[in-house]
């Protein structure tokens, strides 16, 4: 068979019909109902006039579309763009047999990375955002992408040439189109419908059940949407409707619920004229934790560690109505409290300073034993709790999100819990260093200094990102031969907190061939080195390290925490890997001030600044079971809790998981012993750890794939009888018959266990 490549080239319009017509004939298989091909003409650069047909591409190579360009011998071009045109025949017998005919798919082969299509000049379809749409660059590799044509509106000529124009963005490394050729296809019946759940809070809480025809004119059909209680099996609401869809106008359906019980949703669409049936099925949020009273009461562990001669920046955490009043009647010299419970001042000598701070409202008063360590080692006296910016914002963070988060931080009451660093992670970074060294941020921080400022002045506190190689993870500069310079700027900001990553630095072992434990230290014992050379506190956290194990030598190099686990992603895939596979046995690399960290918390809306919604962010995709567990887990294994969310928009569910004062206090808990797994058994897991008090902390996770019954009683490890056994999560004393009950699929209980201090036989043992 002659290949167009054997042509020579054609300059001419005639010649490029010639062309055309042998496509056609070469790369085109027309069988009863479809049209496929696999050669296209192809050029890099960018102009969107190559959208046009009339364009004369006769100069442009060949290219097979079912490989990226750089495999067939183009250059890869980071950051470029290359534009396919694809010239193809359709035959009117495309219709041959179809029961709808007003429609065409185009299954296009997948792009690396974005892409948009335009059929005879006009846009038909497009996967990803290019870097200039203005809701950001959205990369799209791997997805599939079946573009719909109308048949009357689109400029389809049967019969015909098209010019299938395929305009390609690749950010970096391999690009192009890839994967399968071009299929054309009628779609059959019911294949245009479907239906879409959307979970919202604005008003009340309620799904959005959408349904859309995109090929039929116009058909009908039948919703039918029950919400189950999964506690009983009992029906708590039923509703059906007919529906009538017409082409492209989808119908919505707004189905409300409350979040007292632990429900299922699920709808069904069976549409009249086709037999198609659409089926989808959700779990509803649910909120287990009661409300908190109006009353004040602390929140936050009673102890904050400090070395001499540093700032002390402490907000009290404590909920009930506002406005409210703090005062402490044996503070110690050198410390101040304002009236709204921000501690402040500088101790300049080691001292263990115990004092008693009291938080009155118009609703009554409480009062915290509370004990300031002042030491060289003691900073991080319980892991730390704060926000994020990475798993919301990515690269987009800017100082404007960050300061949302922090309003709403305060104003939705999260700060009341003891949520109180304020972390920018990266992508604040300048792009060049000035002359002497030191990095400024970038134009989305206008101001660092006066941010810092403005958070102290809150009680809050700041934290920073940075590598020690040349780059950080995401590409911005790294500190590598500027720590000095980089710690000292830090302190003239405020800095708190530093996250410092590895990523390029592993090319400087690389160019060093220098694998040993040496290599591994040597830049974390440098920034060490300055940090603590500051005259501030500043937590130091350690970013995960390629394969090598960061826990193993965390403390050595004076880490207040480390990354125990890859980064996470909202997925139970993730939660799993992260949580219960990859913190096994890390408990006695966790002690007080150096802490374990699995990474940052993946609850509320997150996305990286790559989630699917304009401001790239998406609901977590973590189902509320899910989110429990999470939680739990978290807790459970004294890990820093890092709020990964836009505050700004997180609802009452989310609130609800982050405020809960008695499974927060699991995490904060003075002892400082990460909980082990003690048993797994089919699908079950429990995971414990012993608290101050002299109880333990329980938590039981269903890990398998089905719902499972189980007697937590018996799963609870200890051979003495349990006085209380409390449910955390909802605060309250179980009772015997409580304790039989079923966990679903991803989900967990929580439970705080007090032992009898009795014997076996008899006294205050559980009823
Ligand atoms: C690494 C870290 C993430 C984040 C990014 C920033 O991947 O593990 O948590 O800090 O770098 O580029």
């Amino acid at each position: 068979m002659p290949s167009i490549a054997m042509l020579t080239p054609i300059e001419c319009y005639m010649k490029r019909r010639i062309l055309v017509v042998l496509m056609a004939v070469v790369a085109i298989g027309v069988s009863a109902q479809n049209v496929s091909v696999n050669k296209a003409r192809f050029k890099q650069g960018d102009d969107l006039s190559w959208a046009k047909p009339e364009m004369d591409d006769a100069s442009w190579s060949e290219i097979d579309i079912t490989k990226r360009w750089d495999d067939q011998g183009f250059p890869q071009n980071t950051r470029s763009y290359g534009w396919y045109r694809i010239h193809v025949n359709i035959p009117k017998s495309v219709f041959q047999g179809a029961d709808q005919r007003n429609a065409l798919i185009l299954h296009m082969p997948k792009a690396d990375d974005v892409d948009e299509c335009f059929l005879n000049g006009k846009l038909i379809g497009s996967t990803g955002r290019m870097p200039t749409n203005a809701a950001g660059y959205f990369p799209a590799s791997n997805m599939v992408r079946n573009y719909v044509v109308d048949v009357k509106k689109d400029g389809l000529r049967l019969d015909a040439d098209n010019v299938i124009a395929v305009r390609v963005y690749n950010r970096g490394g391999s690009g192009g189109l890839y994967n399968n050729p071009l299929t054309i296809t009628c779609p059959k019946a019911g294949d245009g419908l479907s239906m879409s759940l959307t979970d919202t809070n604005v008003g009340q809480y309620h799904y959005d059940i959408e349904v859309n025809n995109a090929y039929l004119e116009s058909t009908n059909g039948t919703l039918d949407v029950t919400i189950t209680d999964r506690e009983t099996g009992a029906k708590v609401k039923s509703l059906t409707k007919k529906l009538t869809l017409k082409r492209n106008k989808p119908v919505r359906v707004t189905v409300p619920y409350s979040m007292d019980k632990i429900c299922q949703l699920t709808t069904t669409y069976t549409d009249a004229k086709t037999g198609k049936v659409l089926s989808e099925s959700r779990q509803l949020k649910y909120v287990l934790t009661p409300a908190a009273p109006a009353t004040p009461r602390f929140n936050g562990a009673p102890v904050w560690g400090v070395r001499p001669g540093s700032p002390v920046i402490y907000r009290f955490p404590v909920s009930g109505e506002k406005p409210m009043k703090f005062t402490c009647n044996d503070l110690p010299e050198g410390l101040q409290l304002s009236e709204d419970g921000v501690l402040n001042g500088k101790i300049d000598k080691p001292a263990i300073l115990s004092f008693t701070v009291t938080a009155e409202n118009a609703k009554g008063k409480a009062s915290q034993k509370f004990t300031l360590k002042v030491g060289v080692d003691m900073i991080g006296q319980t892991p730390p709790m704060g926000w994020n910016s990475w798993n919301c914002w990515g690269l987009t963070v800017t100082q404007e999100k960050v300061m949302a988060s922090t309003k709403a931080l305060i104003d939705k009451g999260l700060v009341d819990y003891g949520y109180s660093y304020i972390n920018i992670d990266d992508g604040w970074e300048a792009p060049e260093r000035n002359p002497d060294g030191t990095l400024d941020a970038n134009e989305k921080f206008p101001s660092m200094k006066g941010l810092v400022d403005w958070l102290h002045e809150r009680g809050l506190k700041f934290g920073i990102y940075s590598a020690p190689g040349a780059t950080t993870c995401g590409g911005y500069l790294g500190s590598l031969g500027y720590e000095k310079e980089d710690a000292e700027v830090w302190n003239k900001w405020g800095v708190d907190y530093l996250k410092y990553d590895w990523c390029s630095y592993e090319n400087v072992r690389r160019e060093e061939n220098d694998w040993g434990f040496a290599s591994c230290v040597r830049p974390y014992l440098l920034m060490q080195k300055f940090l603590r050379q500051q005259p501030r506190d500043i937590f130091y956290s350690l970013g995960p390290l390629g394969g090598t194990q960061v826990y193993l030598w965390g403390l050595y190099c004076d880490g207040n925490s480390w990354r125990t686990a890859q980064d996470i992603n909202d997925t139970w895939h993730s939660i799993y890997d992260v949580g219960f596979r990859q913190q096994l046995g890390k408990s006695q690399y966790s002690s007080i001030g150096h802490w374990n960290d699995p990474d940052m918390l993946v609850v509320g809306k997150v996305g990286y600044g790559l989630g699917e919604n304009t401001d790239g962010l998406r609901e977590t995709r973590l189902t509320p079971d899910e989110q429990y567990t999470h939680i739990t887990l978290w807790t459970l294994v004294a890990s820093n809790m890092l709020i990964g969310c836009d505050i700004a928009q997180m609802d009452d569910f989310t609130l609800s998981l982050l405020c809960n004062n008695e499974v927060n206090a699991i995490d904060q808990d003075i002892l400082g012993k990460q909980a082990d797994r003690v048993l797994k058994e089919g699908g079950i897991e429990v995971w414990s750890r012993p608290l101050a008090d002299g109880s333990i902390a329980v938590g039981i996770f269903n890990t398998g794939e089905t719902d499972q019954k189980v007697d937590m009683k018996a799963l609870i490890p200890t051979d003495k009888p349990a006085k209380t056994i409390r449910d955390l999560w909802r605060q309250k004393n179980l009772s015997e018959s409580e304790l039989n009950c079923t966990i679903p699929l991803h989900g967990c209980r929580y439970l705080k266990v007090v032992m009898s201090t009795c014997g076996k036989s008899k006294c205050d043992t559980l009823k």
